[in-house]
């Protein structure tokens, strides 16, 4: 089977059980599970029981999709995404996103912790990524393009949605929700970046380093979805003594952000 067809067959199992349309999707990161607590009216599958989709690491983490209503829209949010340093090939990590829009989604919202490699923040700041750096060692649209999907040389002059970008800013300075914007570079991990990769990351225009949300932004793009994605700054790594970060750490700050966040993308899906 091809791409196309394994896109349609999980589509088409998840729209049976479906008693929504989303336009909006969300992926929720690291340790930002309690927006999952804002969704009203939630229906919720279980990543293990949906056809094609990649199977979990982690034991009892497997993950699940969830469908309700926030911001007074109908939204479908996936809790727990592919990483590509699980071992998930690129078509693996980015799967949910061709379902997403196979199903109708047409704007994609993508969270993340992620560590600072702005001098200027602090743990706990969110801020919105308004472009990226690809440092991912492979590429998602490597290989045979399906011209149903997207076209073979998809522009990226505007990864994440200006129009979008603008309402957060708007909302922040309503509801005085601070918000940084910044560039997102996405690495492979697992390990966390060493300083000297940290003052790498920054000279090359970084503001934070994750693992996640570059690959899923491409293929969206690619799909003509448009994009709002937003990380937590859970450590800061950039500073002249090295600082540890454990994951524990980063899962924590992502948890004490995370009504704040939750906060800023429910009142944008309300305005959008
Ligand atoms: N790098 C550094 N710090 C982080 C990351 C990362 O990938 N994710 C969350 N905090």
């Amino acid at each position: 089977m091809g791409l196309f067809e394994k896109i349609q067959e999980t589509a088409s199992f998840i729209q049976q059980q479906m008693t929504v349309k989303p336009k909006v999707g969300i992926i929720l990161g690291s340790g930002l599970g309690g927006l999952i607590d804002n969704i009203e009216t939630p229906l919720e599958i279980n990543y293990s029981l949906i056809p094609n989709f990649p199977v979990s690491t982690v034991k009892g983490h497997g993950g699940k999709l969830v469908f309700g209503r926030l911001g007074g829209q109908d939204v479908m949010l996936m809790a727990g995404r592919f990483h590509y340093y699980e071992g998930y090939s690129m078509e693996e990590v980015t799967f949910p996103v061709r379902v997403m829009k196979m199903l109708g989604v047409e704007t994609l919202i993508l969270s993340n912790a992620a560590g600072g490699t702005n001098a200027g923040f602090n743990v706990g700041d969110i801020m919105i990524i308004k472009d990226h750096i690809n440092l991912f060692p492979e590429h998602p649209l490597r290989g045979h393009n399906d011209e149903r999907l997207g076209t073979r040389f998809p522009d990226m002059s505007q990864p994440y949605d200006h129009a979008l970008i603008d309402l957060a800013k708007t909302i922040s300075a309503e509801t005085g929700i601070n918000i940084r914007t910044g560039v997102y570079i996405g690495l492979q991990g697992p390990t966390y970046e060493t300083p000297a990769e940290y003052k790498m990351l920054h000279t090359m225009g970084g503001d934070a380093v994750g693992m996640s949300t570059v690959p899923e932004t491409i293929v969206a793009r690619h799909g003509g979805m448009r994009v709002f994605a937003v990380s937590v700054i859970t450590d800061m790594g950039i500073t002249d003594v090295p600082v540890t970060i454990t994951h524990e750490e980063v899962l924590e700050a992502a948890n004490a952000a995370a009504p704040k966040m939750a906060k800023l993308v429910a009142t944008l899906i309300s305005r959008m």
